[in-house]
């Protein structure tokens, strides 16, 4: 079997059992699952255990942690005993925000969500925020990881500007991606796999495409095979 795909499914599903089948049939294809707030919130942190199952497939933990540094340090201290690979946190809640996270999970790399693909320029003027969203972004960057924080979360559009920002250290994780040819559903602003890694991206979330396609699991093995011929090197 190849080595497993720079891939995080969004786990979007309407109930446990859905999020956990969906699990099943990519994990033998993708390195990652990714469970959001929705489904953390209405299952609690068993979610974990049951998405991740018998299989060894990193989870994502996508909680976008924000408050004050004592309460997100606590927070991450307790969902870390799930064992999660990635959490992340919002970096705009400030470097010590980010420090407490990245120190109360040891075990776990805290990933800084830079600027919410859902809000332009007038959004961040609006919420007293200087320049523009690219410019925003690489602040967000930089400050994150001098926190602490080992990866970032970025649309592929920035993320050659967040690669030249913090170097080749940083784990870049890009949503907004969409295989040839499928739906871009509600993302603006797409990339297609290849072209999110030949940006500098690490991780790839991708949820529709893969999970409300006919065979998840073979979606998920297409995307898969799709980056092994494109990178033969780098994704064996
Ligand atoms: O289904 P789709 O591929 O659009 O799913 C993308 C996933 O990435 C969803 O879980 C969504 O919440 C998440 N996400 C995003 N844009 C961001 C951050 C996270 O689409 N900026």
């Amino acid at each position: 079997m190849a080595r497993p795909a720079p891939v995080a499914v969004a786990l979007d599903a309407p109930d446990l059992d859905t999020a956990a089948r969906w699990a099943g049939l990519v994990t033998p294809h993708v390195s990652t699952v990714k469970i959001g707030l929705e489904l953390y919130l209405r299952y609690g942190p068993d979610v974990v255990a049951t998405v991740r199952g018998a299989s060894g497939v990193h989870v994502f933990l996508d909680l976008k942690l924000h408050d004050i540094p004592a309460t997100v340090a606590g927070a991450a201290r307790a969902v870390s005993r799930l064992r999660p690979e990635i959490l992340t946190v919002h970096a705009s809640a400030g470097p010590e925000m980010i420090r407490a996270a990245v120190e109360a999970a040891p075990g776990t790399n805290v990933a800084a969500v830079t600027v919410l693909t859902s809000l332009g320029d007038d959004d961040l003027t609006a919420v007293g925020m200087n320049g523009t969203v690219s410019d925003v972004v690489r602040r967000m960057s930089a400050l994150a990881v001098s926190a602490g924080a080992r990866g970032l979360v970025c649309s592929p559009h920035e993320v050659a500007a967040v690669r030249a920002e913090v170097g080749p250290d940083v784990t870049l994780i890009t949503p907004g991606v969409r295989p040839a040819g499928s739906d871009i559903n509600d993302q603006a602003r797409v990339a297609t796999p290849e072209e999110a890694i030949q940006s500098g991206a690490d991780l790839l979330v991708i949820g529709r495409p893969i999970t409300r396609a006919p065979d998840p699991g073979a979606a998920a093995a297409r995307v898969a095979a799709s980056l092994r011929r494109a990178f033969p090197a780098t994704t064996p």
